[in-house]
């Protein structure tokens, strides 16, 4: 059985939980929660059987095999270079955490003879941009169109005062590279993140954000062209119940991914 340790006990952490009792219970025992917050890890618990331990991080790090971070782009660094120095397999989702980081990170995991995995998340291609970037790839575009509310406080509105209120048609607010991107627009941040490890990096993987009126739900195109040939992917996301920043494929893919660490059948890149 695979001792399998959770920090961050909120959307994607309750429904990774649930997994681990539930549809892999034959491979798994989820041994112990973290969160900075204990009403979260308490609330979680409770809803578990049999109930995981709750413990600070370094020591849920020591009695796990793998470590599963679902908390926030501040703590995911430091937590994937502590339990991959201890010799733990780690799964990341505050992928965002780890750009500018990810050669320290991915060295870690070599040296330690640990795997380190990064679920897709809310966009598709990421299976395609794998098989591409074994060959050349010479673009990577994401372009992101979402409601303008949902860009009211994002950074880069503000500090150059774009109107968002009463827009007719739709406003590009931002072309560039992955790395201005997510400075000025850190929601966007894990998206742009996964797309920018898995093909041409953060500062070669252009992107584009639109604010749209026409739009319910958030989108995500993604344009990969190589010596392969081209293809582009669309990704309309319905937000989590529990958490609207979160989109429901992101929780599904964390499952996914945790199926595939276990399953001895491997679909896919
Ligand atoms: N890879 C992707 O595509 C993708 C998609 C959606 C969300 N995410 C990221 O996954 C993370 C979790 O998302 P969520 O929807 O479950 O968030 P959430 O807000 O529902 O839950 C986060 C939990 O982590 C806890 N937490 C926050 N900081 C912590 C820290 N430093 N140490 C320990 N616990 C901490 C919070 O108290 C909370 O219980 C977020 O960082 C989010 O940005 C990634």
């Amino acid at each position: 059985m695979i001792k399998v340790g959770i920090v961050g006990c909120g959307t994607i952490g309750k429904e990774l939980a649930l997994a681990c009792q539930k549809r892999f219970s034959d491979q798994v025992t989820l041994e112990a929660l973290a969160d900075t917050d204990v009403s979260h890890m308490r609330k979680l618990q409770h809803i578990l059987n049999p109930k995981p331990k709750l413990l600070t991080m370094d020591r849920l790090f020591r009695q796990c095999d793998l470590v599963i971070e679902a908390a926030s782009k501040h703590a995911s660094y430091e937590i994937a270079k502590k339990a991959l120095a201890m010799g733990k397999d780690v799964m990341i989702m505050s992928v965002g955490g780890i750009l500018g980081k990810e050669k320290e990170i991915f060295e870690l995991a070599r040296t330690h003879r640990c795997c380190l995995y990064f679920p897709s998340g809310g966009v598709v291609g990421i299976d395609g941009l794998k098989a591409a970037a074994i060959g050349k790839i010479y673009r990577v575009t994401l372009t992101t169109r979402k409601p303008p509310h949902g860009f009211e406080d994002a950074p880069h509105v503000i500090k150059h005062g774009i109107p968002l209120k009463n827009l007719k048609q739709e406003k590009v607010l931002f072309e560039g590279n992955a790395v201005s991107a997510v400075r000025g627009f850190p929601k966007n941040i894990n998206v742009s993140a996964t797309l920018s490890l898995a093909g041409l990096g953060a500062r070669k993987t252009r992107v584009r954000i639109i604010a749209s009126p026409h739009m319910l739900v958030n989108v995500h195109e993604v344009y990969v062209q190589g010596d392969f040939g081209s293809f582009y992917t669309r990704t309309e996301n319905f937000p989590s119940e529990q958490n609207p920043k979160t989109s429901r494929l992101a929780i599904l893919s964390a499952v996914a991914t945790l199926e595939r660490i276990l399953r001895n059948v491997k679909i896919g890149t």
